[in-house]
């Protein structure tokens, strides 16, 4: 983002060029200033893309680096908010402290790149509505994680705020994703049955209870963030099981679309792409489940499953998304030939 007045000026008498904005030698007969022209500030798409990206990242980032905040015991490192602590309003002094409050200095990160994504969507050309509002959403999104990650410390990581912080978060990579997809006009090449736009939406929509019970287990289980913290009188064994069995139901609809697509080439082409990047992370992220839950829920497996839990949504959205806008596209072969015709791979990542 700039205003753009490089290279602009004039050539004086003797054919030197001066920039714009500066007064001409005194020994020259021409006189005044060399104005310069006013050039509108604008955001290339590409640009544009890579600070929606940036954006995305950060989020990404910050619910991971809080995942560890709570896996290492350093929860309530800081006990205050907005303020480490008492004494400090940065403390770095224990390990603990330290970690809480990094985390806690990455939300500025968080902040600027939601902030430079809503600035940017203004200049961006072409504009887009979309674009403005899936920013702003960002920037309202993360302005309330500040007051809910003040919650969180000052109930003494009740589990309900710490639910809440968590589905916030989901909700804003949710957004995040969408703007990343839409600045770089990312469209499906033809459409797709009903079928198939119910089975991926409602695989979004399992998943979605899936991320839920998943933060229902966490609250119940051993890894609160600190010894002393609330823990739901839940049995750890049920909800794991409820959150695995969702888990399981949403990758049986994945796996059914799938199917739906390798009897058609067409739907193929719009969302083969996808969808195997959902189904191939959403069984690494099922494995690593199980894994995690009979070797004891120990803190760098459940690191990982967090961090994997991040990357499956944001495939499953994807795949919702795109199916979503395929359902009133025409099929690339044309009418009636869904199913038949051959695809062409076109929509991809
Ligand atoms: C698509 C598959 C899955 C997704 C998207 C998913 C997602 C999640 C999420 C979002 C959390 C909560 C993280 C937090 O609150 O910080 C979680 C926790 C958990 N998940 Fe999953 N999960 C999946 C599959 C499974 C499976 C198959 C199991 C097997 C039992 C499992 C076991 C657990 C356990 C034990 C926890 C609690 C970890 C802790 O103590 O913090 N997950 N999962």
């Amino acid at each position: 983002m700039g205003i753009g007045t490089h290279g602009t000026g004039l050539e004086d008498n003797f054919g030197k060029f001066r920039p714009c904005g500066t007064l001409p030698p005194s020994d020259t007969p021409q006189g005044g200033w060399v104005p310069c022209p006013v050039v509108p500030l604008t955001v290339s798409p590409r640009r544009f893309v890579a600070i929606a990206r940036a954006a995305l990242s950060s989020l990404v980032t910050i619910v991971v680096t809080g995942s560890l905040v709570r896996l290492t015991g350093s929860g309530l490192g800081c006990d205050d908010w907005p303020a480490c602590n008492e004494r400090r309003f940065v403390d770095v002094t224990t390990g603990h402290a330290a970690i809480e409050q990094v985390n806690r200095l990455f939300t500025g990160v968080v902040a600027a790149a939601v902030v430079l994504a809503v600035l940017a969507s203004f200049f961006v050309v072409p504009r887009r509505g979309i674009l403005r509002w899936l920013a702003a959403g960002q920037v309202a999104g993360v302005a309330a994680q500040v007051v809910i990650g003040g919650f969180v410390v000052l109930t003494g990581l009740n589990p309900w705020s710490n639910m809440v912080h968590f589905l916030v978060s989901v909700v804003l990579v949710t957004l995040a994703v969408l703007l990343v997809d839409e600045s770089r006009e990312y469209r499906p090449s033809g459409g797709v049955g009903t079928a198939t736009v119910r089975l991926a939406l409602g695989a979004c929509a399992t998943a979605a209870v899936a991320m839920v019970l998943g933060t229902v287990v966490t609250a119940t289980g051993p890894h609160a963030g600190d010894a002393d913290a609330p823990r739901f009188d839940l049995d750890l064994g049920t909800v794991a099981r409820l959150h695995s069995a969702s888990a399981l139901a949403c990758l049986g609809l994945l796996a059914l679309l799938a199917l739906r697509l390798v009897r058609s080439p067409d739907e193929r082409a719009v969302l083969g792409g996808p969808v195997q990047t959902v189904l191939a992370v959403g069984l690494l992220q099922g494995f690593v489940g199980y894994l995690q839950y009979f070797a004891g829920v120990p803190a760098l497996l459940v690191a990982v499953h967090i961090a994997l839990s991040m990357a499956f949504w944001i495939a499953v959205v994807r795949v919702a998304r795109v199916a979503f806008i395929a359902r009133r596209l025409p099929s690339p072969a044309g009418p009636g030939s869904r199913g038949r015709a051959p695809g062409r791979a076109a929509a991809r990542q």
